[in-house]
């Protein structure tokens, strides 16, 4: 499809040579058929007016529409009276398009993970901060910044750190950076930087996220198991890694939470090592039935990278996040982020920092745990009532769930056999280091998936998964 430049007259760069022996109006012809052959104009797209391109050029007015005329004549070009001249619809041979993007398909429930509901996103409250933002924001605001982020927003997210995750928070060492995939590549880079050769993550999680960050970084990628407590930090020690990237308040995917002893054996362990922690604070928005937990960082905050982002709680399109530093990697993080692309969109930085400030984002959160929570128990009502042999774990928070199935399913052909009853499910071996389909599992995710199409979903593939009575 072309382009419909609006304005008067669209800008066109063509050249002519005074200096050449070929005369002006076959340059300017010869570029024109070249521009339309190419693809570079294409049909349907307007020129500049026979005016305008004769004063940008030095040419006359009369010499350009003779050579439209030309071209008019030849099919390369379309006129019609009171209107523009614009590339005739068959001038050219289409090119190639693009290799399109997978249309998500239209499914009637995707139990897809990690997307928070997109219809819910606040947007009159967004709309409302960002004009806030653009109305008080001072003129030098609009230059490059502090590579690590606008001063105001580092303020009231440190603030808003210290109330709700009581992590030890400080505006001078808190990075924003776009999104938690941001804040992790410059933390693997920042490490790789200052020696560190192996990173662990934990297995199951990404996949992909944790060991494609590290890999990326030239280090290498070690999985250590994860049990009902969180990560093995006995495993862990045995892998001489010098950091480990792990979620806390809510393992991915299993959804356990990092037992206590563990929190201070992790802690333990880095100190001993001279290790990070990198902690992706990973769904600590939305709890339901258990004790709130502290962001790792607040415990030792010179051993532990936080990583926050609001592509869960807001919406991934955002692309905001932040790293809360230890001093040794502060330097190193500012700098890789200043690097990577000189800063975060001011705009979008203040107007979030108006979002949190004005007690909206926290509304925002009260809403959505309302919602998630009436969601979670649709799931658990579904699979009650369609799927008995099913065992739930890891709702404790967030917004994505752990189906148990029956032994001796096999996940990829439950997988396959939804998706042709029109209901994607997504399975836990694509989450594990090794792939390994055993013990069948599902990561299903309920953040984007109405009531109605959770109750349709399961009860569509209900035999699927465990129709039968309930398991142990
Ligand atoms: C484990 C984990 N943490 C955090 C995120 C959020 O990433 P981002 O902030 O880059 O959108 C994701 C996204 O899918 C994720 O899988």
């Amino acid at each position: 499809m072309s382009v419909q430049w609006a304005g008067l007259s669209p800008e066109l760069l063509l050249t002519v040579d005074r200096e050449g022996g070929e005369q002006l109006h076959a340059q300017l012809e010869r570029q024109l058929r070249e521009a339309i052959r190419t693809g570079r104009l294409r049909s349907g797209e307007r020129l500049p007016s026979s005016r305008e391109l004769a004063r940008a050029l030095g040419l006359s007015r009369g010499l350009v529409q003779d050579c439209y005329a030309q071209l008019q004549a030849e099919g390369y070009l379309v006129t019609r009276v009171g209107s523009a001249t614009r590339v005739a619809p068959c001038a050219q041979v289409p090119p190639e398009p693009a290799a399109p993007l997978v249309p998500r398909p239209r499914l009637l429930a995707d139990f897809r993970h990690g997307v928070p509901d997109l219809a819910s996103f606040p947007l009159t409250d967004w709309l409302w901060a960002t004009r806030e933002a653009a109305r008080t924001m001072p003129t030098a605001d609009l230059d490059y910044g502090d590579p690590r982020g606008s001063l105001p927003l580092r303020e009231v997210v440190a603030g808003y750190l210290r109330r709700v995750r009581s992590a030890a928070a400080d505006p001078g060492r808190t990075v924003v950076c776009s999104g938690y995939a941001q804040g992790l590549a410059l933390t693997m880079q920042a490490l790789a930087a200052s020696g560190t050769r192996v990173v662990a993550y934990e297995d199951p999680g990404g996949p992909g996220t944790a060991s494609a960050a590290a890999e990326a970084a030239g280090l290498t990628a070690v999985p250590v198991p994860v049990d009902e407590h969180g990560i093995d930090v006995a495993a862990l020690a045995a892998t001489g890694a010098g950091a480990v990237i792990v979620t806390p308040a809510h393992q991915w995917p299993t959804g356990v939470l990092l037992a206590p002893a563990r929190r201070h054996a992790l802690i333990a362990w880095a100190v001993r090592h001279d290790a990070y922690v990198i902690e992706d604070d990973y769904d600590a928005e939305f709890r339901y039935d258990r004790e709130p937990v502290g962001s790792l960082q607040g415990l030792a905050a010179d051993r532990v990278v936080s990583i926050g982002t609001v592509s869960k709680s807001l919406a991934p399109a955002l692309r905001i996040g932040w790293l809360l530093c230890p001093p040794a990697l502060l330097a190193p993080l500012s700098e890789l982020k200043r690097i990577a692309d000189r800063g975060t969109p001011t705009l979008d930085q203040l107007a979030l920092a108006r979002l949190i400030e004005s007690g909206r984002y926290d509304r925002h959160l009260r809403r959505m745990r309302t919602l998630y929570c009436t969601r979670r128990t649709a799931l658990r009502t579904a699979l009650a009532e369609h799927a008995p042999a099913v065992r739930l774990t890891g709702l404790a928070a967030g917004f994505h769930a752990v189906a148990h199935l029956p032994a001796g399913t096999d996940e990829r052909e439950v997988i396959t056999a939804a998706r042709a009853r029109s209901v994607g499910l997504y399975g836990m071996s694509a989450c594990r280091a090794s792939h390994a389909v055993e013990p069948p599992q599902l990561v299903l995710g309920f953040g984007d998936v109405t009531e109605r199409a959770i109750g349709e979903g399961i009860s569509a593939v209900g035999d699927l998964l465990g129709g039968g009575a309930a398991g142990p």
